[in-house]
């Protein structure tokens, strides 16, 4: 075989692609488990919890105890009230084995819950962060939450404090400095509980390792992650697990499945689309699938129905379901689980240009159903459309569509919640409950038949709009019309998937929310 001139440029090219991994490298913080007596440990910090007002934790009392009353005198002395997220760092204290203690404010009792159990967490990594310790120790049994055992409390701090730990710098020419702060937290709890929270502990460094794959694919570039780059990436993290296999189809396949919808989107642009599909086989081959759709829209102008200027840059984030499939999936290997789970990813720019769609322009989606393309910048739905119908193939016992699909739903429910809306009931309560469990919330809103009507057209089956009026829901109604076959739930992350502002950047979510539905999915 010979290699002539253009051989060895593609060659380098290849190379050069394959050499920068996406994922981050950088050593995360390690969290591990301990059970010796607090007073005895030798580690850099002791954590230890107050409550208001001024009560010292189990573990603190025993300290004190160790220290011949050196905490309760600091509280006594009005240095710590026990406020919410409130901390002091004490030096060395006679007595004790450890370096340093760190008081740690929690509130009252009565008050405690999920969410002041993260601002704790955030405050005790802020406060480690800034001081010279390395590890630490903390006791997580000492907080008491309402529904909320050892494992939950283990996962969620650990979950936390490997995402504030998550940097992007992908693309700068030198690579930030990785802070120097904490490397190592032990939980410190009951032998008895090991077990538990060893699998906790395996969930979250799985789950952030799936985030931090969402969050890099989605704060990238869309010049870099483009389609091809998506399916790419598909490719590599195949390479990876012996579970997962990686299929991607390209435009030639898509015309011969007549998937018209998505190449209607991908007309304007000069990338080509992919229809990336991920397998991933944990269970028997007979067990039907968990699908998870995710929109890859790398880059959303609008097309002819063009987007206005302001804050257009935040459109590379439009393709943050794919990378949330993307990261999912990467954890659903990681953990390595007894079930079967289909990925797939409809990857493509919206652009205009010559040959982009115009409004008012028909085109049959693969379910033979035909759309008028009212507006081009509704063309989420557009690309969501065929991949549902081709969804069907795998015969899955449900499919969930992740999507940034609507602005509409940040009107409606703001940044906290992503919206949810389905055809079947007990998908979208369990889902609702996997986001109490995770904190990665959802709410519901109503996809009742009513709404259906508002996407009638004069020239075709449908209308890929609904006007003005719960923009939200009418986009859901379009998708409910190519998930008749199926169980099937709605996942609209348009406000969460990405932070404006100073902290611009994509969140990760949903994947802790999907991992957790997989999870309970899990044996049954
Ligand atoms: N990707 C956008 C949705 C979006 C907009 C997410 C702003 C986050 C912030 C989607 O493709 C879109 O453009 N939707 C339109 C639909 C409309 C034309 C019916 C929208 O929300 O304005
Ligand atoms: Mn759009
Ligand atoms: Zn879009």
């Amino acid at each position: 075989m010979e290699f002539d001139i253009y051989d060895w440029f593609f060659l380098a090219l290849y190379v050069s692609y394959r050499v920068i991994p996406v994922t981050n490298t950088r050593k995360i913080m390690e969290f591990t488990l301990k059970h010796n007596a607090p007073e005895k440990s030798r580690c850099g910090c002791q954590i230890v919890t107050v409550s208001q007002p001024r009560k010292l934790s189990t573990a603190g009392k025993s300290l004190d105890k160790a220290s011949k009353g050196y905490l309760g005198a600091v509280l006594k002395r009005g240095d710590m009230e026990g406020k919410t997220g409130q901390t002091l760092l004490l030096g060395p204290v006679p007595g004790l084995a450890a370096q340093r203690v760190l008081l740690v404010g929690c509130g009252k009792d009565s008050e405690m819950n999920e969410r002041v159990y993260t601002r704790i967490v955030g405050s005790i990594a802020s406060a480690l962060g800034a001081s010279g310790a390395c590890d630490a120790e903390f006791y997580p049994g000492d907080i008491k939450i309402k529904g909320r055992d050892l494992a939950w409390k283990i996962r969620h701090a650990a979950l936390l404090l490997a995402n504030s730990e998550y940097r992007y710098d992908r693309t700068r020419s030198g690579k930030r400095e990785t802070p120097k702060g904490l490397r190592k937290l032990a939980a410190n709890i009951d032998r008895g509980d090991a077990a538990a929270a060893r699998t906790a502990l395996a969930q979250a460094s799985a789950t952030s390792a799936g985030m931090s794959l969402t969050r890099d694919l989605g704060n990238l570039p869309a010049n870099i992650c483009t389609p091809t780059y998506l399916a790419r990436e598909a490719r590599a993290l195949a390479k990876d697990y012996k579970k997962l296999r990686v299929k991607v189809l390209e435009e030639a396949d898509m015309k011969r499945l007549k998937m018209g919808s998505l190449l209607s989107v991908s007309a304007g642009s000069r990338q080509p689309a992919k229809l990336i599909s991920f397998e991933y086989r944990g269970a028997d081959a007979r067990q039907q699938p968990i699908a998870l759709v995710g929109k890859g829209v790398t880059f959303d102008t609008g097309g002819i129905s063009l987007k206005p200027g302001l804050a257009m840059d935040e459109m590379k984030f439009d393709m943050c379901g794919a990378a949330s499939v993307f990261g999912t999936m990467k954890t659903v290997c990681e953990l390595d689980l007894p079930i079967n789970v289909v990925g797939l990813v409809p990857a493509t720019e919206n652009m205009p240009g010559g040959l982009a769609t115009k409004p008012g322009d028909v085109v049959t989606s693969m379910s033979g159903q035909t759309i008028e393309i009212l507006n081009t910048d509704a063309e989420g739905r557009l690309i969501l459309c065929d991949a549902l119908t081709y969804a069907g193939r795998f015969k899955p016992r449900c499919v969930i569509d992740i999507a940034t699909l609507t602005g509409a739903v940040i009107v409606a429910l703001g940044k906290i919640p992503s919206g949810i809306m389905g055809n079947d009931r007990k998908l979208i309560d369990d889902l609702i409950k996997c986001g109490q469990q995770t904190e990665d919330k959802i709410w519901e809103l109503p996809l009742w038949d009513e709404y259906q009507d508002q996407l009638k057209s004069n020239f075709a089956d449908m209308a890929n709009i609904g006007g003005r009026d719960a923009g939200t829901i009418t986009a859901a109604c379009f998708l409910s019309r190519f998930a008749k076959e199926y169980k099937w739930a709605h996942l609209d992350i348009a406000g969460t998937a990405w932070k404006s502002g100073e902290d611009k950047g994509a969140t990760g979510r949903p994947v802790p929310l999907l991992v957790q539905y997989i999870l309970n999915q899990v044996g049954k």
